[in-house]
This record gives C-alpha cells, structure tokens and sequence, in this order.
C-alpha cells in the first residue's frame, strides 16, 4: 500500500484506534489529580511555614523610596529595599498621610493592593481586607497585620525605617 502523504506515517507505524488513544483511564486520572494536589500542598506548606516560622528581615537605617510629589493622594508606589527581595508598598492616603506596608499578604503572601478612596488594603486571593491606616487585618482569613514600616518625610523626599510603634517622627 502506497503511502499518501509524509504526514500519514505515524499513523501506520503506530495504529492506534482513534478512541483508544483519546481514552484516559481512571486510574491515570487519579495519578494525575494526585501528582497535582500533593504539588499544590507542597507549594502551600512551603509558603505558610516560610511565613509564620521564619523572622523578618531586620531593617537598618532609612530607605529613600521616591519624591512627594511623585505619588498623589490615593496613590501607591510598589518598592524594595536595596538587599532585600521583600515587596513592599507606599501609599499616600487621602487624609494626606503616608503608610508603608509589606506587600505580601498574611495568610498566603499573595500580593496586597490599596482600593482608593476606601481606606482599605484588600488581598484578592481569598477576599482578605486590611486597614490601610494601621494595616490590621479587618476581614477573611488573613491572622495578622501586614508588617509596616515607618514612613519618613524629608522636605519632598519619602524615606522608609524599621517599624517603631513610639515613633513620633512619621507622617
Ligand atoms: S492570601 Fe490573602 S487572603 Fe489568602
């Protein structure tokens, strides 16, 4: 028999009935939904116990994050300290205070966004919501604050420095 096309090759080397090779077995499904889910809780215990049982990372001295008025009312600035990959964010509330939260979410580390005008930090994975004044959790899963830093202004320029609830030269 004469072959039609280059193409068509396969099919005589290997003939496998079309709805066979279609046809996945329950048992192959089971292994696969398996594979899949002990990945997924790999990934998720991964990142919970890096989140609760880890310490934060010490912030030395002040951080220049970028000018005043570069950042309007209700605005925000995604940053990084240098030497550090922790993302964080500054937002320029409409009451016309500064905050500096981590940008990672207390429960699962997804990222954190400001909803202008609402005064509220809001985690779109699970529906979590945070104070964007004191960054304490308000609503879903989320167990704890966002860590904040201490926002410093100097003339026009915006820094940042560790957390320090007494302190009383931030904005
Ligand atoms: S990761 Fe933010 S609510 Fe779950």
């Amino acid at each position: 028999m004469a072959r039609d096309t280059k193409d068509n090759h396969w099919k005589e080397d290997f003939p496998i009935p079309e709805l066979e090779s279609t046809q996945v077995s329950r048992r192959d499904f089971a292994k696969f939904l398996c594979l899949v889910s002990g990945g997924l809780a790999t990934g998720t215990g991964y990142v919970a116990i890096k989140a609760n049982f880890f310490p934060p990372e010490k912030i030395v001295n002040e951080h220049f994050v970028c000018k005043k008025d570069e950042l309007p009312i209700g605005g925000t600035k995604a940053f990084v300290i240098s030497g550090s990959d922790i993302p964080y964010i500054l937002i320029h509330l409409e009451d016309g205070q500064f905050r500096s939260y981590e940008q990672k979410c207390t429960h699962l580390s997804c990222a954190v966004f400001y909803l202008p005008g609402s005064g509220r930090i809001e985690c779109p994975c699970h529906n979590g919501w945070f104070d964007a004044l004191t960054g304490e959790a308000l609503e879903g899963p989320p167990p704890r604050p966002l860590p904040r830093l201490d926002v410093v202004i100097k003339g026009m320029d915006v820094y940042v420095k560790a957390y320090e609830p007494s302190n009383k030269a931030v904005v």
